[in-house]
């Protein structure tokens, strides 16, 4: 079974327009889709925003459909230089941008308990994302996705973003879900369109851009059904 979390209904309404045999669970107030999606076993979310809203998803999709990978789409801000509403960032990697025990003497990031900034994406999902946004003709970032409980729209968190953690893309469930996973020994991928550029714009960008962005992050999963 995969898993599929979206934050906002523009970010899974696609994907659970055309599942077949659906079933519809509602636990801890999120309704979770399982169903089949191109002959695939899924079950499909919409978490919430934030990273709170995401890791209770997360571990709520590994518990009760014990998932064996857990794939996070959506729409995020560009830090990217060469990036434009529409391109796509693929994560290798990501961070919580919000965890801070640097008083304690912790670099930024850094999660106690599991004792790292960065959690590590599925190679294998991040290869076939990367071939189907290729296939698709996208402009791709293979990269870091910072999350954190913050909407980016100013130039120093941009740029505090890009020189502590050199993301590619910010957002605001991805990190949270990987850390979910790290802890379940889960594979998990986070695919993200770009809405708006992180940047003074975004207030503008994001409601404008928004829905056309999370469309190609749906049409791109549904590619990655047929391929995985
Ligand atoms: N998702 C889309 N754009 C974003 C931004 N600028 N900051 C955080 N999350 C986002």
């Amino acid at each position: 079974m995969i898993g599929i979390i979206g934050a906002m209904a523009s970010e899974v309404d696609g994907l659970k327009a055309i599942m077949e045999n659906v079933e519809i669970d509602t636990i801890s107030s999120v309704k979770f889709y399982k169903g089949i999606l191109n002959n695939k076993e899924v079950v499909v979310a919409e978490a919430g925003v934030g990273k709170v809203n995401a890791a209770v998803t997360a571990q709520t999709m590994i518990l009760k459909y014990n998932t064996d990978s857990i794939i996070n789409i959506g729409v995020a801000g560009g830090l990217d230089r060469s990036l434009s509403i529409g391109d796509v960032v693929i994560a290798t990697k990501t961070a919580e941008h919000d965890m801070d025990t640097t008083p304690l003497g912790d670099e930024m990031g850094f999660i106690t308990g599991i004792n790292r900034v960065y959690m590590d994406c599925d190679q294998r999902i991040t290869d076939i994302l990367a071939e189907c946004t290729a296939e698709l003709g996208i402009h791709t970032v293979k990269g870091v996705i910072v999350s954190g409980d913050q909407f980016i729209c100013r130039n120093d968190q941009r740029e505090k973003l890009i020189g502590m953690f050199n993301g590619a893309a910010a957002e605001m469930e991805g990190a949270s879900i990987g850390h979910v996973c790290a802890m379940n020994s889960v594979p998990f991928g986070v695919l993200r369109a770009i809405s708006d550029g992180a940047n003074s714009d975004s207030e503008m960008d994001f409601p404008t851009f928004a829905k056309m962005a999370a469309e190609n992050s749906i049409k791109i999963i549904k590619m990655y059904l047929s391929k995985c």
